[in-house]
C-alpha cells in the first residue's frame, strides 16, 4: 500500500522548537504509514499582500505545490501573545485564494505553555478555509516543554497516546473512513 503523503508545518521558527521536536516525534511514530515532508519555509514567505497574487513569488508557488502534493497536513504550533504566531498566520493567508486547504485533511496540534486561544483561533481559520478536521485530529498540548525532549522523544505517556491517536485519525480521514466527527465550519460573524 502506498504511504500517505503528509506535509508538516511548524508554527515556530526556533531551531530548538518543542513543536519541531514534536513533529519529529510524530514522524518517528508513523514512518510505516506516512511519507513525511517538512515545510520549513514559513519564515521565507513574504508578507502576504493581495497585490502580489498577480505574480506569485516562487517561494509561495513552492509552498502551494507542497500543499497540493500532500494527502494531509499536520500543523504544530505554539501560541504567541494569546494568538497565532504571525509567521504561521501569514503562511495560511497566502493559501486562502489558492484554496490550498479546501477539503484537505488536517491535524492541528497547538503545543505551548497554555495555547487555548491560539488553538481556538486556528481551528476557526482552518475550518473557514474548508480544511477537514475532526475532534480526533485537533489536540491542545499545554506545558509542551515538559513533555517532549530535545532529541524528539515524547516523555509524557498521555501525550504519546494522544499523538498516536491523532495520527491514526488523520490516516482514517485520508482514507475517507465513515463515522468521523468532523468539526463544523464556524459562522463568519
Ligand atoms: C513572544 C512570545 C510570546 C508567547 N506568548 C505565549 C502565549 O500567549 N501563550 C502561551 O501558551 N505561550 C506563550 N509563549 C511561550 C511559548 O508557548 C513557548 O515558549 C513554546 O515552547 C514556544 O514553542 P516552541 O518551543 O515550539 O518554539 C510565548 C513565547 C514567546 C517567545
Amino acid at each position: 500500500m502506498n504511504k500517505k503523503r503528509i506535509l508538516a508545518i511548524c508554527g515556530s521558527t526556533r531551531k530548538a522548537s518543542s513543536n519541531l521536536n514534536l513533529i519529529h516525534a510524530a514522524m518517528d511514530l508513523s514512518t510505516g504509514v506516512f511519507d513525511w515532508q517538512l515545510f520549513n519555509g514559513i519564515d521565507q514567505l513574504p508578507h502576504f499582500n493581495p497585490d502580489l497574487l498577480a505574480a506569485v513569488p516562487q517561494v509561495v508557488t513552492d509552498f502551494y505545490e507542497q500543499l497540493q502534493h500532500a494527502d494531509g497536513v499536520l500543523i504544530c504550533t505554539p501560541e504567541y501573545a494569546i494568538g497565532v504566531p504571525g509567521s504561521l498566520k501569514n503562511a495560511i493567508d497566502w493559501t486562502v485564494s489558492a484554496m490550498s486547504f479546501s477539503q484537505k485533511p488536517v491535524a492541528l496540534i497547538t503545543a505551548s505553555t497554555s495555547g487555548a486561544v491560539a488553538h481556538r483561533s486556528l481551528l476557526g481559520t482552518l475550518l473557514i478555509i474548508e480544511s477537514r478536521i475532526t475532534e480526533d485530529t485537533a489536540l491542545l498540548v499545554p506545558a509542551v516543554k515538559t513533555k517532549v525532549s530535545a532529541d524528539h522523544h515524547i516523555t509524557d505517556s498521555d501525550l504519546q497516546h494522544q499523538v498516536v491517536h491523532l495520527l491514526r485519525s488523520l490516516s482514517d480521514m485520508i482514507e475517507g473512513a465513515s463515522d468521523l466527527k468532523y468539526l463544523p465550519r464556524p459562522d463568519l460573524m
